[in-house]
């Protein structure tokens, strides 16, 4: 997991340390001194900005957890505890509540720049398929938090999502009844959501591990997609990754807070904040803002089951891209005609994150419906026939030399 170290231990405990357990070894080689390509732009920094959400999710979470009570006749009232007589309380539930939609926001980022610049393409697939594991556990957990406070959409959208499955032939009413662990969503289903919701982070930090592993096997990707070439490539991680990382980091901060302290509630539903009711059907169930484009890919298929297995297709079609892509350049930046579909497929994204937010009815469906089937075309037809078709612009001899074309030749002397 680490790259060249020349580290030596300089104290005596150092020494001792370092002939029994080399984690300083480790730390100075997989961190400070790790060789890291010197063009980095800002997109590279949302992956250490996702780790510092990921632990902040789970700091808020764990001290959330030991005031909050998982049963459907408490759980509403110990959120409304939380948020008037603990200290802070009402800091640390808006911070996790915001810090999971900064958390996609992140994760959103970071996935269309690893579309954007190929990183998916070898060698670094299995970092990539690691990365949509980690996405798909996250969606999980944030489904199963959304529940926690018992209010009308955490209970509706439970109701609504636990119910596809139902849409499996034969064993589907089983199946729903055994997730539910009764025959409709209760407290056995609120029980198990906490117990999975405070398990699931903890799932998420091991997968990260193994995805920063898969990164520094072959090393970061970068911005031009060619290869590291030598050492006149790269920099080492510290000072300079740190400290870009470090800005990014306090940059995103100031929006996290500003959500957070001036409209904690812009991204929620105000209906959640209505304890739940199963004989009181709200009039839209809407899921929050990450889930609005699957969301929409559910709702445009007629049939039950062909929704469910769209809005699954929808994200495990991401396993295969790295296939899916035949081209042989790796960067968005040289592929003129890759790089008008790709901006294409981002906006068809946000109009289903749009559609989603509205009533199924009407136009609504009909565009749905246009957008999910080119959302698929993206993947199926036009990323492999663009690799064969598209002539990609000449790609830079190495990093230094596209960095150096960059560079403005001065003026000559008079
Ligand atoms: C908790 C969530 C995640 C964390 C903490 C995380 C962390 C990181 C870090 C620290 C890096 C190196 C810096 C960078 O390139 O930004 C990275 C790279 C990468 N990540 Fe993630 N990641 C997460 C989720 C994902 C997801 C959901 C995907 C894809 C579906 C993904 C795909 C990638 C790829 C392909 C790279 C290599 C980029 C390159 O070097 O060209 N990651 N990740």
């Amino acid at each position: 997991m680490s790259g060249p170290s020349n580290y030596q231990p300089k104290s005596a405990f150092g020494k001792w340390m370092h002939e029994r357990l080399p984690i300083m070894e480790m730390v100075q080689g997989s961190l400070l001194d790790f060789p890291t390509p010197k063009n980095l732009n800002y997109w590279w920094t949302f992956g250490g900005i996702l780790a510092v959400m990921l632990v902040a999710q789970l700091i808020t979470g764990i001290i959330l957890a030991m005031h909050y009570t998982p049963h459907v006749s408490m759980a509403f009232d110990s959120v409304e505890h939380i948020m008037r007589d603990v200290n802070s309380g009402w800091l640390l539930r808006y911070l996790h509540a915001n810090g999971a939609s900064m958390f996609f926001m992140a994760v959103y980022i970071h996935i269309f720049r690893g579309m954007y610049y190929g990183s998916y393409k070898a060698p670094r697939e299995v970092l990539w398929m690691i990365g949509v594991l980690i996405y798909l556990v996250m969606m999980a957990t944030a489904f199963m938090g959304y529940v926690l406070p018992w209010g009308q959409m955490s209970f509706w959208g439970a109701k609504v999502i636990t119910n596809l499955f139902s849409a499996i032939p034969f064993v589907g009413e089983s199946v729903t009844t055994w997730l539910w662990g009764g025959y409709s969503v209760d407290n056995p289903t609120l029980n198990r959501f906490f117990s999975l919701h405070y398990l699931l982070p903890f799932v998420l930090a091991g997968l990260v591990g193994l995805h920063i592993w898969a990164l520094h096997v072959p090393g970061n990707g970068n911005p031009t997609g060619v290869n590291v070439k030598g050492s006149q490539d790269t920099v080492p991680f510290h000072p300079y990754y740190t400290m870009k990382d470090g800005f990014a980091i306090v940059v995103f901060m100031i929006l996290f807070s500003a959500f957070t302290f001036f409209a904690p509630n812009y991204l929620g539903h105000a209906i959640n904040y209505l304890p739940a009711d199963p004989l009181v059907t709200p009039a839209h169930i809407v899921p929050e803002w990450y889930y609005l484009p699957f969301y929409a890919i559910l709702r445009a298929i007629p049939d039950k089951l062909g929704g469910v297995v769209a809005m699954f297709g929808s994200i495990l079609i991401l396993f295969f891209l790295p296939w899916l892509d035949t081209s042989r350049v790796r960067s968005g930046t040289y592929r003129p005609i890759f790089k008008q579909f790709f901006w294409v497929f981002a906006i068809v994204c946000v109009a289903l994150g749009y559609l989603g937010s509205k009533p199924a009815e009407g136009a609504y469906v009909f565009w749905s419906r246009i957008l999910t089937a080119y959302y698929f075309i993206h993947f199926i037809v036009i990323l492999p026939l663009l690799g064969l078709l598209e002539s990609p612009k000449p790609l830079p001899p190495s990093i230094s030399d596209s960095v150096l074309a960059k560079k403005k030749p001065l003026a000559p002397a008079e």
